[in-house]
């Protein structure tokens, strides 16, 4: 499984590129307004620091303006997926851009209806957007196992980007079922590692070495 950051933070992506574990990065409108940067910029640094795939957004609605925002955006660097949304104009823009070999990410995907249409337009990835779905009483992980089955069914190479992750236990659900990436915010990868057995566990082995009075190397 791809982890993917949701965050447009260059401290918190540099944090988390430095451990090793970090295949790409999200953002969205409300992400750059949140980093309080302009977009070209703040997105030109987080493209310098993760190697794999940085999703940026287009704001237009209509495809022309959805096109041209998109040639912007992909002149930031090699590795940007032009983010689009789940629309007929997004998806005629995703169907265009992937023809042209640039990488794409459907966004704001709530059915799997919407996630065939987005297979079918070639994108890159779709981003199933679970923490939404479960705020209004649906069950975001179901939508996610309906993706994986029709997926499956067609043999469609559009990866599913599990979305607006809001708990550790979304993360590992969308495992579970094979969604193949996860974006969630930083602070919900990290938590990823904690678990108290562990804590104790370590605390109890330092103690005991500390008795030892021994030093490795
Ligand atoms: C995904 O690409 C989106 O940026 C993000 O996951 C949305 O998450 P939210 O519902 O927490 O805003």
């Amino acid at each position: 499984m791809k982890f993917f950051v949701d965050t447009a933070d260059v401290k918190e992506i540099r944090e988390l590129n430095d451990l090793g574990l970090l295949d790409g990065v999200t953002t969205n409108p409300s992400l750059i307004l949140k980093s309080g940067r302009d977009i070209v910029e703040v997105t030109k640094e987080i493209c310098s620091i993760v190697e794999g795939p940085v999703s940026a957004e287009v704001t237009a609605t209509e495809y022309s303006e959805m096109m041209k925002e998109a040639a912007a955006l992909s002149r930031i660097a090699d590795n940007i997926c032009i983010k689009l949304p789940l629309t007929l104009d997004g998806l005629k823009a995703c169907k265009a851009l992937t023809s042209d070999g640039h990488h794409t990410n459907v966004t704001l995907c709530f059915s799997a209806n919407q996630a065939l249409l987005a297979a079918k337009a070639g994108a890159t990835f779709v981003s199933p957007f679970i923490g939404r779905l479960d705020d209004i009483a649906f069950d975001g992980m179901d939508l996610i196992r309906e993706i994986r089955q029709i997926f499956d069914n067609y043999g469609y190479e559009t990866e599913i980007l599990a979305a607006s992750i809001r708990t550790v236990n979304h993360v590992k659900e969308a495992a579970l079922i094979g969604a193949d990436v996860v974006t969630a915010p930083p602070a919900t990868l990290k938590a990823l590692v904690k678990h108290p057995l562990t804590d104790k566990g370590l605390e109890m082995f330092l103690a005991d070495w500390a008795k030892t009075g021994q030093k490795i190397g």
